[in-house]
Parts: structure tokens; sequence; C-alpha cells
């Protein structure tokens, strides 16, 4: 890891100062230092994008597929790099870093095949005697300068889930990635620099609040796709002005496992789904809803996996358990944890800090209406309830103010159905975690869970906008 990177500037690296500290999340020490751009940089950047919109809009979909191709390539030589960084910046194991590194290689991947998938329709008009003469046809342009705010938690993935779809769609675009974690961003901006995209069309500009309200205010900006908090989002939404949003929110996702699933393999898949990355994934499997009759060997068999995690650097290959990304969010879980028991919630195995790290941990019991229950807990932290019918567990299950994913373990194909009619969430995943996604499915929440999908070909709808031909033609 180098010890400074510079931010981007309508497509190009600068340094004005080096005021933003990242830290190694595991040691706490300063790991590098990155420019903090200033509301007048940010100002400008949004005019580069806009004026660079006309040159992105005109890119044939062959150029917008070669700069994604190199993208994919560069990326595939800087692997080990990437990696490295991530697990450093955002303290995440070195294993699940890399199993992000390939995904943001997928999602560049899929957004070069899906740049020169963009395509229309010929729509007959002759529907009545007064449209005889009338044809139709309709495509989909560039909806111009985006405006994009990107997590801590997936620092490379969840940046290209934005910029990759920009790219294939002719958009051009500012990002502000998160605070804690602006490195990844950082690097796939240097790689983007090294293209042929337009002059001005993209800057990548870490800032704190000052300025960084232009992201969602300015009027230049014609759309804004948020990843964070559903409390931020909202916000935001509500202070964007006429321009579309499009919101990836928290969540506190449910996973049923019924009587009839194999056990062995759902706890593996649980112990990864709830666990990984310390659970800092909106899509983490935070409550377990279990059929009564498996419910005692299922729980066994949990805490008896929790408890054998192996937690430490993050830079151990065989490290399952990670730093959270601060001391303070490792705090508040250990308080959610702590204010459960005392309203009677059973801890059944973990959930010890020191520092930012908080042991894996699961916990029965708890009333409904804690925030271990009903927030989104964003930690190693799981719950286990019980059910005695199907629709009692969807009922349990939807009991929630969110709706991203949901995972059932059920091998009962009318179940399976039943569950995906009646499921209020953006996506049911049988036979595996809610918290399981490749990167061109869509994806994306209902309820406080966001507004709108990512997913490549999904993006790329928001991020166009139907451009219709008619044409008349003239008789004889
Ligand atoms: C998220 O935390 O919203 C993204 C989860 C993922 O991409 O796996």
């Amino acid at each position: 890891m180098r010890q400074t990177y510079p931010l981007l500037f309508a497509g190009k690296p600068l340094e004005p100062n080096l005021d933003l500290e990242v830290c190694d999340k595991f040691s706490g020490e300063v790991a590098a230092r990155v420019p903090l751009a200033s509301a007048e940089l940010i100002d400008q950047a949004i005019a580069a994008a806009a004026k660079a919109a006309p040159a992105m809009a005109k890119l044939k979909a062959y150029q917008r597929q070669d700069i994604l191709q190199y993208c994919v390539k560069q990326f595939e030589s800087r692997q080990e790099e990437l990696a490295e960084s991530l697990c450093i910046e955002a303290g995440k194991p070195i294993r699940d870093s890399q199993g992000e590194v390939a995904r943001l290689i997928d999602t560049f991947r899929i957004a070069a095949e899906e740049a020169v998938r963009i395509t229309g329709e010929i729509m007959p008009l002759d529907i009545s005697a007064r449209a005889a003469n009338y044809r139709g046809m309709w495509r989909r342009a560039p909806i111009g300068p985006c405006s994009f705010i990107s997590p801590f938690n997936f620092p490379l993935n969840l940046t290209a889930h934005k910029i990759a779809p920009a790219i294939a769609a002719g958009c051009p675009f500012v990002l502000k990635p998160a605070s804690l974690t602006p490195i990844g961003a950082l690097i796939i901006g240097e790689v983007l620099a090294e293209t042929d995209l337009p002059e001005g069309a993209f800057s990548i500009l870490p800032c704190h609040r000052d300025g960084a309200s232009l992201f969602t205010t300015d009027p230049r900006l014609k759309l804004l796709s948020f990843t964070g908090s559903d409390e931020v989002g909202w916000k935001l939404k509500s202070q964007a002005g006429a321009k579309k949003v499009v919101l990836e929110l928290g969540g506190n996702a449910a996973c049923i496992v019924d009587a009839d699933a194999d056990l062995e393999d759902a706890v593996k898949r649980i112990i990864v789904g709830a666990f990984y990355q310390s659970g800092q994934s909106c899509i983490s499997v935070q409550r377990i809803i279990a059929h009564r009759d498996i419910y005692d060997d299922l729980k066994a068999r949990l805490v008896a996996a929790t408890a054998k995690l192996k937690s430490g650097d993050p830079k151990s290959e065989d490290t399952f358990i990670g730093p959270m990304i601060t001391e303070g969010e490792a705090e508040r879980v250990e308080t959610w944890v702590a204010d459960a028991v005392k309203a009677g919630a059973k801890l059944l195995v973990g959930g010890q800090r020191k520092g930012a790290m908080v042991e894996a941990a699961l916990l029965e019991n708890v009333p409904t209406n804690l925030p271990l229950s009903c927030d989104e807990v964003f930690g190693p932290v799981a719950t286990l309830a019980s059910f005695d019918s199907f629709d009692q567990a969807i009922a349990m299950a939807n009991d929630s103010e969110y709706g991203l994913q949901v995972g059932v373990f059920t091998r009962d194909v009318y179940k399976v159905l039943t569950a995906w009619d009646e499921m209020e969430v953006g996506g049911v995943i049988i036979g595996d975690v809610p918290s399981w996604r490749v990167d061109h499915m869509p994806y994306g929440g209902v309820k406080n869970s966001g507004l709108g999908r990512e997913g490549i070909r999904f993006a790329i709808e928001d991020m166009t906008e139907i451009r219709n031909l008619v044409i008349r033609e003239i008789d004889g």
C-alpha cells in the first residue's frame, strides 16, 4: 500500500493537500493520506462533468466497452494490491478482500458486456385510424451527469456498481467515496484516468461535510445514487430536488430455516452470512427464524460453529472475523447486545468487545421492539427465534421496516412460491442466506431499504432515459 493517493479531478490525478488520514482498521495506525476536496473543487468537478456530458453521450458502444475492458485487465493485473489496500483500509479479512476484488472485476466485465446491449424497440403506432400513418421507435439516451455516494463496507465493489454502469450508459459522474475507506475508489480512478474517457468526464473526491451537499443538491446532476444508512439516504432524497434518486439502504435480513432443511449445510451458510466481514453488509443474516422441530438442534450447531470462528489480524489468511470499521461502531454493537440481555434476551455465545474487535454473537429471546431485532445491527450479531407454521415464519420475517433480501432453507416448491409471493423484499434466496449476491442480478430493497435496483442492467435503466421517435409518413 502506498503512503499517499491523489484524488481524481475532472479525469486527472490531483493532490491539493493530504488532509485525510486513512487508518489501518486493525492496528489503528495511519496507513495512508489522501486529499480532501473543497466545496470549490467539487463545484468545478460538477461543471466539468456537465461539460463532458455531450462527449460522453457521443461515445460509441464499442468505445465504452473498450474502456470497461481496459479496466478489467488493469484490475486483474493489480489484484494483489487492491486486496491488500482493502484489507488495510476496511479491516476486511484478506480472503474476503480477495473475494471483493473478484467481484469488482465481475462488475466491470458485466458492464463491458452490457455496454453493447443497450437497445430500444420499434413500436407500431397505427392502433387507430388517426395514427394510421405514424411509426414509432424508442431508444435509451444517457441521463447526464450523475452523482454517486458510496459506503465503507464494500469500497471497491459498491463503488464499481455506480461507476461501471455509468460508463456503459455514457454518463459522466462525480463520486464521493466513504471518508473511512476512500482508497479503493481512488485506485479505480487511477485506472480510469488511463483510459480514453472524454476530458472532465469523472471526478472522485473524498470530502467531509463542507461541500458534500453539492453531491445532493446541485441541479446540474441528473441522478443521485446513494448507498449507506436509511437515515442519511431518505434525508438526501428530500434534498435532491428534481433529480432521479436511487437508494441502496440498510436491512435486518431474516433467514428462515424450515424443518426439512439440511442443517449441516444451513449452519455453514448462516455462519458465513451472519458473520463474514463482521456482519458489515446490508444483507447480513440478522434474524434466524427456525422451525420449532429443528430449533434446538440448529441452535446447538450454530453455537458450536460460532465459538470456533477465528478472529484477529485481517491480514492473516486464516482470520474470519476482523475489526469493525471503528471502535465507536463496535461500542454501539456491544451496547445493543447488553441492552438486549438486560431486557431478558439470552446471550448464547460471543459478544465480547476489545477495541474495534467484536466476537461473533448469537442471542435468543430478544424482544422484537429492541434495536437488535428491529434496527440494522451492521455487526457480527444474529438472533434466533422459532416458528410453528410457514405462514408464521413469513409474518415474522416481514415484521420489519426493512426489506432487502430474505433467505429460506426449504425443499418444498410450494413454500418457495409462497415466499416469492408474500415476502416484502427485493430478493428471495432459496436454499441459501439473504447475504448471497452475484453482481448482475437485480439488487435493492423495498420499504426502508431503498428505491430502485442495482445490478448493471438495472442501474443502466436508471442512468438512461427513454427517448421516443415518431415518424409521420406522408400519403401517396
Ligand atoms: C450491501 O451491503 O448492500 C452489499 C452487499 C453485497 O454486495 O454483497
